[in-house]
């Protein structure tokens, strides 16, 4: 595999060997020296066309931790306001000899078409509404490691799902994982075509809390709201907001489980977030290895 641009064109297989690879790097994490020679002869861009924090730091520090040479490009300080065109912009970086391309668009399908066009390895750390691949592997690998395994297990994905590469990726990757996926949220905030991805739906937060063993919580992205949705956000805290008299009110114990940026007080209240339930923290420090694992596995297809 020369690209990772998105979970849909992944085996199960393979993101078990994703998975195997980031154990490997996780122990070396731990280790007092944190730092391996893997790919000291590569050099990597991470161009970024849209706001991060999660996934640009960890990517970079998963980049340091493999040896590589390491370039940033964020797309507001660039020529890209001259008028630039994507595929310019990434040609220019590629003449200084990059090897690797790790890019997040808000254009869906924007790694896919930079794939058709350039030689470097390409990885998709999100486009638009599309996909969002290593957040679905390091929440796959989350699930594994706090429940022994993916497969059987009952993830329900709740939140704005119609602008959410987050849980199209997670859709996918469970799924291939064996999982039981449902999703949950207001009716306007699920896509026409969720039925046909073969997940449950449920309205209802806490039917679908009551029913899953992990909970994965995704904020309400206005950014990507075209016109103005119902519910409001004060709307949506009050009929799906989770907080922890309502975990404590369930006859189970449940996971809980955000990829970053919380909404503190709309989708998570401060006493969910940050209760035992949450592996929210998890999630961040298993990025770091689950991106090693796959510029590592990626390097070798070179
Ligand atoms: N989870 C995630 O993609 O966070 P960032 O937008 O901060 O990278």
């Amino acid at each position: 595999v020369k690209h990772l641009l998105g979970i849909k064109g992944l085996t199960r297989p393979d993101i078990e060997l994703i998975f195997e690879t980031a154990d490997t790097f996780k122990e070396v994490l731990n280790r007092p020296i944190k730092k391996v020679p893997s790919l000291r002869d590569i050099t990597i861009a991470n161009v970024f066309f849209e706001n991060s924090t999660r996934t640009r730091l960890s990517f970079e520090l998963a980049q340091k931790r493999l040896s590589a040479d390491v370039i940033n490009f964020s797309s507001s300080s660039s020529s890209v306001k001259k008028g630039e065109t994507l595929l310019d912009t990434v040609n220019n970086i590629l003449a200084m000899k990059v090897d690797m391309i790790v890019m997040r668009h808000s254009s869906p399908g924007s790694p896919h078409f930079l794939a058709k066009h350039i030689s470097a390895n390409i990885v998709n750390a999100g486009d638009g509404t599309h996909e969002h691949p290593t957040q679905a592997l390091l929440d796959g690998f989350s699930i594994r490691e706090k429940h022994g395994e993916v497969g059987g297990k009952k993830v329900a994905i709740i939140g704005d799902i119609l602008h959410s590469r987050v849980a199209l990726s997670n859709i996918f990757a469970l799924q291939k994982l064996g999982a039981q996926v449902m999703v949950c949220g207001p009716v306007t905030l699920l896509p026409r075509y969720i039925r046909e991805l073969g997940v449950q739906v449920e309205l209802d937060v806490r039917k679908a809390l009551q029913w899953c063993d992990v909970a994965n919580v995704l904020r309400i992205q206005l950014e990507r709201q075209q016109i103005k949705y119902f519910p409001s956000l004060r709307e949506y805290s009050l009929y799906y907001g989770i907080n922890k008299a309502l975990l404590d009110s369930l006859d189970k114990e449940i996971t809980i489980m955000h990829p970053g940026p919380i909404n503190r007080g709309v989708e998570l209240t401060s006493d969910a977030a940050d209760s035992h339930h949450s592996i929210i923290l998890n999630q961040v420090e298993n990025g770091v290895a689950i991106r090693m694992a796959v510029l590592y596995l990626l390097a070798q297809s070179r």
